[in-house]
């Protein structure tokens, strides 16, 4: 019988070094730029009920429509795994009450999406996230336009665009609606059959189709942006002053529409010219949403790690560089050596030296092979011989140079600075 290949599926995979070692550097940043921003972070489920997305992304979208990861699980019950993090960010905010009120929350995760994985599309990605909770001002969502792009600078990301616009009012959506099938009408039997009944659903979403003859269409419109009235055309311009202030680049870009439901006013988009077709490094917005009979307000964007790390990798970064080195290896020689070198090498990690020895009783020559394989910085070599002595064979393997060292002079050698009298005192006993 053949075997069963048991690979990851399609457009997930595993992270793994060194890879792994980019990913653990890229959320330390993250964590402590938000800690600046006072954000707090959320880890909520990666599986909700399916009407956290459906009632919040918009029935019409294609990420509802067609992306998401629907399950049932054994009572029955519609599950989906999550698309995107807003929408069970404000179902937790809108558990919260008055307290949810002005939440600043951050989260970092896998989320899922069944497309067809292509270059910088995959099913499981992994996002940075951030959400503030509060109402529409102009300021907040600069606020959060900065929070990202610092994220963005501080990852080492070079030449980013951020490309703002606004989806208008609450009262300019029937009116851009109305607009816009009015403008499609003559032609509405050349769009595709989606966009045929995107047309009577949520014309907007024809905005965003990728079928070339829909597309052609969309070009020839005028950007919605003139079929709004004016505050949601000032809101957004002084989102781009405050912008200005900051010293943050942005441009305007009218056609700008994104594709989930819950966006009005401010929407934004960066992009990165290494990136090819799927070329937007993060999207957000500001939105309004009702859980659960509670409407929740807030502004929030989401990176997307897969293609901040593929920008980087494009750049020149090389992940194997940022592998940490242990410090030490330490090589025993006769089981007594081994005994009491497995009581050293513990010592050391307990004083926070990254050290590792041999527990497989390999030969001294294994060993060595093994220490260097392992690039630790040094090698502590201690046989049954040394024990007795009570001394140990010192290599530093960058310098090439070795020393018989005592207790104290090794741990003088392997602690940096004021550790040093901890060390002594270690060694005397
Ligand atoms: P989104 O534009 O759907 O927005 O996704 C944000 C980012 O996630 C994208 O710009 C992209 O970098 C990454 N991404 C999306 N889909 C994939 C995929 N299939 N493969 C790899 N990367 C992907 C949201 O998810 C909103 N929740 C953002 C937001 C937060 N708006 C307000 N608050």
């Amino acid at each position: 019988m053949a075997e069963e290949s048991l690979q990851p599926i399609r457009g997930m995979s595993d992270l793994a070094a060194p890879e792994i070692c980019l990913w653990h550097a890229l959320e330390q940043t993250a964590r402590d730029i938000m800690s600046a921003y006072a954000f707090q972070e959320v880890r909520t489920p990666l599986v909700e009920q399916t009407a956290v997305f459906t009632r919040s992304l918009g029935d019409t979208t294609d990420i509802v429509q067609k992306e998401m990861y629907r399950v049932l699980d054994r009572g029955g019950r519609e599950l989906t795994l999550r698309p995107e993090g807003t929408a069970g960010v404000m179902r937790h905010v809108s558990g919260l009450g008055q307290d949810g009120a002005d939440a600043r929350l951050y989260y970092l995760g896998p989320m899922f999406r069944a497309e067809r994985p292509a270059a910088g599309r995959r099913r499981q990605f992994h996002q940075l996230g951030a959400e503030a909770i509060g109402p529409a001002t102009a300021m907040a969502d600069a606020e959060m336009i900065a929070l990202q792009a610092h994220v963005l600078e501080a990852w080492g990301i070079k030449d980013f665009v951020v490309h703002l616009n606004t989806r208008g009012a609450p009262d300019d959506f029937s009116r851009v609606t109305e607009a816009l099938r009015a403008a499609l009408a003559g032609q509405r039997h050349t769009l595709c059959a989606d966009c045929q009944r995107r047309y009577n659903e949520n014309p907007l979403r024809i905005l965003d189709c990728k079928v070339e003859q829909c597309a052609e269409q969309v070009a020839a419109l005028p950007p919605i942006t003139e079929w709004m009235g004016a505050p949601a055309n000032a809101y957004v311009d002084e989102v781009l002053a405050w912008l200005e202030r900051l010293n943050i680049p942005a441009v305007k870009n009218p056609r700008l529409v994104r594709g989930l439901d819950y966006y009005q006013h401010t929407v934004w988009e960066v992009t990165h010219s290494g990136l090819g077709a799927q070329d937007a490094l993060s999207g957000g917005g500001r939105y309004a949403l009702n859980m659960a009979g509670r409407p929740v307000e807030g502004v929030g964007f989401a990176i997307g790690l897969e293609r901040v790390i593929a920008v980087l990798k494009a750049q020149g970064l090389v992940p194997e560089s940022m592998m940490p080195r242990p410090d030490v290896f330490v090589v025993s020689h006769g089981d007594r050596a081994a005994e009491e070198n497995l009581v050293l090498m513990q010592s050391l990690r307990l004083r926070g030296i990254a050290a590792l020895m041999d527990v497989r009783g390999r030969s001294v020559k294994a060993q060595m092979r093994a220490a260097n394989r392992s690039r630790s910085r040094f090698v502590i070599i201690r046989g049954d011989t040394e024990l007795a002595a009570g001394t140990f064979q010192f290599k530093d393997m960058d310098a090439g140079s070795q020393a018989e060292l005592d207790m104290p002079a090794l741990m003088n050698r392997l602690l940096p600075g004021p550790a040093h009298a901890v060390a002594n005192q270690a060694g005397d006993e």
